[in-house]
């Protein structure tokens, strides 16, 4: 396909870096672009998904919303990796938890993605309901977090595709039965994608509520605890 693509106004693909850093809202992109990154250039803001291309220490990288559920997860990390020649998409965002041992604002590092979607199977017929992201940008990312002291539990995580379920209780089944420890709704399709076109993705992810303890985070903690998992990620994308 031709760039621009439908989603992503860019057309100069040397603007944007082979590492990619995902929150799930434009609006955080935009604050990280601002607040982390030199020399910053404005990549998108079709339908508002906001992008931005700077420098992290000297080295080039680009941050862009993915959007929240799997289905625009799918659609920008497709474009991304096919179209703009990127190599490398850590999605850093936040989920919940499903056991009482993962607090709130610890930081998880997903070992494999747990999903009941059919994305995976729609969209290049891979039929299991586990995916691993990359194990060379997981290994980054933990030599990362150790790098800069910052404690990562690497656990199985579910995406899914319903934030508002009638049976809320569904989460026991799915922490027993699956291994999952908290969910979130996108790393599926990321992990999906970047299996079918040989890249690479990785998720980190900040607990922001429990499902179990029904706590949920203040928005300055939440602050507080993202900048944490962000540092982590900056830091493997150098
Ligand atoms: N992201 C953060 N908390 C979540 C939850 N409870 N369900 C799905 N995604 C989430």
């Amino acid at each position: 396909m031709p760039i621009p693509t439908p989603h992503i106004e860019l057309s100069d693909i040397s603007q944007i870096a082979k590492t990619v850093i995902m929150p799930g809202d434009p609006l955080r992109a935009k604050l990280i672009a601002d607040s982390y990154l030199s020399n910053v250039i404005q990549i998108n803001s079709v339908r508002n998904m906001l992008g931005y291309t700077g420098e992290y220490k000297g080295h080039k990288v680009s941050v862009m919303g993915s959007g929240m559920g799997m289905p625009s997860m799918g659609i920008y990390s497709y474009e991304l990796y096919s179209f703009y020649g990127v190599e490398n998409i850590i999605r850093v965002g936040s989920a919940g938890s499903y056991s009482a041992d993962l607090g709130l604002y610890e930081v998880v590092l997903a070992k494999d993605a747990w999903s009941e979607s059919s994305y995976a199977k729609v969209q290049g017929g891979y039929d299991k309901p586990f995916i691993e992201p990359s194990d060379a940008l997981n290994a980054r990312i933990l030599a990362a977090a150790s790098s800069i002291n910052t404690p990562v539990r690497e656990l199985r995580i579910h995406s899914s595709d319903v934030f508002y379920r009638e049976r809320f209780e569904d989460y026991i089944d799915i922490n027993r039965e699956y291994g999952c420890a908290c969910v979130e709704m996108e790393a599926f399709a990321l992990f999906a994608n970047a299996k079918a076109l040989n890249k690479h993705a990785a998720c980190l992810l900040t607990i922001s509520d429990s499902l179990v303890t029904h706590e949920a985070t203040t928005s300055e903690e939440r602050q507080n605890s993202f900048t944490k998992m962000l540092q982590i990620a900056l830091e493997a994308s150098i």
